[in-house]
């Protein structure tokens, strides 16, 4: 009989096709998944409209797996599992002290950890003063290998307003070109 005992985790002693496929695709970063992931960050919920706004449109496109997480209150190690998972993310978050809002910070802190890569991604940055959070993301999202950030980066002014549609249209033809 043959038998997988990995380092971490269970010994596996049946469908060892299936988990050498899983072990296969995961270790070449290759997504398993055809979809968006929409992580989002958002302190007083405007980013939250904005990132299901963008589902909406995306679905609208005809894309059938949209995924939104809200970074402040769902499992982290749910979220990082998504990112992997689609082969499309799009970061959304408030800016935050000349910054970015922490939970996003720390998502894409642990998606540096993991190795994140291979991934076409976009931004939505919400700020009401001097918006700051897509120049944050996207610096730690340069830092990752094979990333092809798409245009543009949407810029929301606290809540979305009816010129907010264009951008957020030409943001979803991008992340799915
Ligand atoms: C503690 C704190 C710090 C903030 N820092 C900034 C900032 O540096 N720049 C900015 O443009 N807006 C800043 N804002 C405003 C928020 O980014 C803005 O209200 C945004 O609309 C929040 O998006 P949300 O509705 O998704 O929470 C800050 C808000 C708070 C509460």
């Amino acid at each position: 009989m043959s038998v997988i005992c990995p380092l971490h985790g269970p010994v596996l002693t049946e469908n060892l096709s299936y988990y050498i496929g899983l072990y296969d695709c995961w270790s070449k970063y290759e997504p398993e998944t055809d979809g968006v992931f929409i992580a989002y960050a958002s302190i007083h919920g405007g980013t939250a409209e904005a990132a299901f706004k963008m589902a909406e449109i995306l679905k609208s496109k005809g894309v059938e797996k949209v995924t939104v997480a809200d970074l402040s209150r769902d499992d982290m190690a749910e979220a990082v599992e998504d990112a992997f998972r689609m082969s499309r993310l799009i970061v959304a978050a408030s800016s935050y002290d000349a910054s970015v809002f922490p939970p996003m910070y720390d998502f894409l802190h642990h998606l540096q950890l993991k190795g994140f890569q291979n991934r076409r991604a976009g931004i939505i940055e919400n700020g009401s003063w001097a918006p700051c959070a897509g120049r944050v993301m996207l610096k730690m999202l340069e830092q990752m290998k094979g990333l092809d950030i798409v245009s543009p980066i949407v810029t929301i002014r606290s809540r979305m307003k009816r010129g907010d549609i264009g951008p957020m249209e030409a943001l979803a033809d991008s992340i799915l070109k």
